[in-house]
């Protein structure tokens, strides 16, 4: 049978032309038990629309497993690799993930405590909340009234030695009802969207490109991001801007020299426009958090040098600075008409294109709001590809 698809329902703050292309449902077929016609038309979708949703799922880890893989037959391990080892145990991502042993690439991630859970006897987990990784806080007045912020916009990646996963499977089981919160900016303009409880909020990262003025355009088709070593260890310390996306330069990093061993052939530089392998889109993927250094190639021979920023092209490594014009790129695409907030109910299985989307973590649970979902996602077997000789021709 061939798959249906149906528009996302948008929440009254998106802007519906801007989600013309962004997210689908999919009806019709068990993502658990795809056939190969129905798992090709699965992926053609996933990359033209970036998101997919498949409601009532009932999917083992195993099969979570086989369907993630099948987007990169030749991906092996979890996509921040093993996650116990010695290098990584003071990330900040190491206390949100538990494994589930049968299936070591799925991961049981949540909040409260889950019991006799595939194999797992007690898993006590954590939403992440803001308050652990934002230079401020939501006072905790105003988060009785139900006030809260994004918690990190994103790319699932390693950003060190693995691949960025081509997609992330996440699967809801135990979905805690409550009211609804609003996820405030904080950054000055004002900017709020009413959330579901726990949503996790998704942003295009081809709007994220297309809603640029064309100096930005030019700059982010010529240029590329140096992710720090150990890049979830170096942050650590480090604390990130209300609304989420990226880090404020304090100087409170890591020092290099205080990372575990590292090589800089394991350090990843990756374009800032990857290409879609469907559309052929570009869309803006940059990890915010992890970045250290931009660099920006000249313009190509015949390109338009005026009102060109950094024509002669640059090497940025003033963390400050770096960080400053990442924002100034990638925060219009998280405005509120922007973000499409998924109201997560029990049973959901939401596909999306991990290289084509930026995702957060939203709000704050009590600690006795049970949530319990699986989380997959794989290092992929290539590194994105970015923009090709034409498109630098066209937008530089
Ligand atoms: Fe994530």
């Amino acid at each position: 049978m061939a798959i249906q698809l149906s528009p996302l329902p948008l929440p009254a703050s998106a802007d519906p032309s801007k989600f013309a292309e962004f997210g689908r449902e999919v009806i019709g077929v068990d993502p658990g038990n795809l056939s190969p016609e129905q798992f090709s038309e699965v992926r053609e979708a996933l990359y033209k629309y970036d998101a997919l949703l498949f409601r009532n799922a009932t999917v083992s880890p195993e099969q979570q497993y086989a369907l993630t893989k099948a987007f990169d037959p030749a991906s092996e391990s979890y996509g921040h690799g093993n996650n116990k080892t010695e290098g990584t145990v003071k990330s900040i991502l190491h206390p949100d993930l538990k494994t589930i042993p049968r299936v070591p690439q799925v991961q049981l991630i949540g909040n409260g405590t889950v019991y006799n859970h595939e194999g797992l006897a007690e898993a006590k987990l954590k939403h992440p909340h803001h308050r652990t990784f934002h230079k401020t806080a939501v006072s905790l007045e105003d988060e009785a009234k139900g006030h809260t912020r994004f918690y990190r916009w994103h790319i699932d990646a390693a950003l060190y030695d693995l691949n960025p996963p081509r997609v992330t499977t996440l699967y809801g089981l135990t979905v805690p009802q409550g009211s609804p919160q609003v996820c405030r900016y904080d950054d000055g303009t004002g900017d709020e969207l009413p959330v579901p409880l726990g949503t996790t909020a998704f942003v295009s990262g081809k709007t994220m490109f297309n809603i640029l003025p064309p100096e930005l355009k030019s700059v982010a088709v010529r240029a590329r991001v140096k992710y720090s070593p150990h890049p979830y260890v170096w942050m650590a310390p480090a604390h990130a801007k209300p609304t989420g996306l990226g880090i404020e330069s304090e100087g409170l990093e890591v020092p290099l020299g205080d990372l575990a061993s590292w090589e800089e052939g394991k350090v990843k530089v990756f374009p800032v426009l990857w290409k879609n392998p469907v559309t052929g889109d570009l869309h803006f993927q940059v990890h915010p958090c992890g970045v250290s250094e931009l660099l920006i190639a000249p313009l190509p021979a015949g390109a338009n040098r005026e009102g060109a920023l950094y024509p002669d092209g640059a090497h940025l490594k003033d963390l400050k600075e770096v960080r400053d014009l990442l924002y100034k790129m990638q925060r219009p695409a998280i405005a509120p008409p922007l973000v499409y907030p998924h109201d997560w109910r029990e049973n959901d299985f939401v596909l999306f294109h991990n290289r084509g989307v930026l995702h957060s973590v939203v709000g704050a649970f009590a600690p006795d709001q049970v949530r319990a979902f699986h989380q997959c996602n794989l290092a992929a077997s290539d590194e994105p590809v970015g923009p090709a000789e034409e498109d630098v021709k066209k937008w530089a």
